[in-house]
């Protein structure tokens, strides 16, 4: 039976990853913190379906604490999706949390796998590497140049993943997730706190003009990527785009999320916020041409379906909320 480590599996992506890997009968062993960048029931609700699985095993640590080699020891890939996430929060005090679980942490996982080289491991990285792109759609290629802490620190765990690879053979490769939302999203993101206002009524708040666009991805797409990129012949040392397939404006998605919650939008406009690019989107060629990737969900389907998630899981919280007051 395969064996596999994922790393924040507690997490919107992670847990997903964890339960798509169990899907196809492989032994996880998951690994996360609960780090304090959004409320810890959340992750631990993510958690619940991979942990009714009796090939799980959740372990309770801190990748930049824990002793990683004995966590690897038997297995044979490595999904690493625990990081400090947030564009918008990297500024500041903050910062050390970025550097610590985001390059800390990949370099001590690399290191620990140096004498085992030959492991996959698949390590998530960002379109937040680009910065503001010269080029539309963005090819893999195109100068690197983060406008955001948490997109420098993105890439240099990337650059440590291709550098442990150049030097010690560690086959990791990288894969450039682009917005990524659907269900569990993180609460920090757009199309989560669009669609919980949209649920219960309230007002909602534009960064900017509301004309950024983005290439937004549906997590099951990407967690298709994230498979199909441990199995791959070839690919360490790389990177590779994972994008929606459409760049979309911010305005027009909330067109389309009004449309399916039927009712309109209370906007409340401010500032555009430090670090926000204006434009993102994915040359997806590399990643079909290596992975076989193609995104299966467009926009409109995958906000019904997170809004859909949104509406279910307030529905869970309030009957929680009503049995444990009774
Ligand atoms: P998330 O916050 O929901 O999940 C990350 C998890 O990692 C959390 O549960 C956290 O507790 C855990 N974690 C953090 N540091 C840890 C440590 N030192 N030890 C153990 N666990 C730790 O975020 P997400 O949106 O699921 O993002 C997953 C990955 O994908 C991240 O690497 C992120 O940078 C990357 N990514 C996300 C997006 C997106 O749109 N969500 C886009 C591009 C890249
Ligand atoms: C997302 C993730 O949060 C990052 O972890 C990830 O690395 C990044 O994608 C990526 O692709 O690399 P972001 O694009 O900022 O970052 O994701 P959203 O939260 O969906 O924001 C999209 C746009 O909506 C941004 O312009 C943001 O400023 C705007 N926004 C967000 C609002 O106007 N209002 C809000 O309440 C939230």
């Amino acid at each position: 039976m395969p064996r596999a480590l994922v790393t924040g599996c507690a997490g919107f992506i992670g847990s997903q990853v964890a339960e798509a890997l169990l899907a196809t009968d492989h032994d996880v062993i998951g690994i996360d913190c609960f780090t304090d960048n959004y409320p810890r029931e959340h992750k631990q609700a993510n958690l619940v379906p991979a942990g009714e699985h009796d090939r799980f095993t959740f372990v309770n640590g801190d990748l930049v604490t824990t002793d990683v080699e004995a966590l690897l020891d038997g297995c044979d890939a490595v999904f690493h999706l625990a990081a400090e996430p947030g564009v918008r929060s990297s500024w500041g005090q903050r910062f050390d949390r970025y550097l610590r679980n985001n390059i800390r942490a990949t370099q001590r996982l690399l290191e620990a796998s140096a004498q085992t080289p030959e492991r996959r491991i698949v390590y998530a990285s960002s379109s937040s590497v680009y910065g503001e792109s010269e080029t539309l759609p963005t090819p893999e290629d195109a100068t690197p140049q983060p406008l955001s802490p948490y997109g420098v620190t993105k890439l240099a765990a990337e650059q440590l993943c291709r550098l442990y690879h150049a030097n010690h053979g560690v086959d990791a490769v990288a894969l450039r997730f682009f917005s990524v939302y659907g269900p569990r999203q993180r609460p920090d993101m757009a199309f989560r706190r669009f669609c919980e206002a949209a649920a219960a009524g309230a007002p909602i708040e534009i960064y900017g003009d509301g004309r950024q666009t983005r290439d937004f991805t549906f997590v099951g797409d990407v967690v298709s990527a994230v498979l199909a990129a441990a199995a791959a012949d070839g690919v360490g040392g790389e990177a590779y785009n994972i994008g929606g397939g459409s760049r979309v404006s911010l305005a027009g998605t909330l067109e389309l999320l009004a449309a399916i919650a039927g009712r309109p939008f209370d906007v409340r406009r401010r500032e555009r916020e430090s670090g926000d690019v204006q434009d993102t989107g994915a040359d997806n060629a590399r990643a079909r041409e290596a992975l076989g990737f193609e995104p299966a969900t467009d926009v409109r389907e995958g906000l019904r379906a997170e809004f859909e998630w949104v509406l279910e899981h307030s529905r869970t919280r309030r009957d929680g909320a009503v049995a444990s007051a009774g």
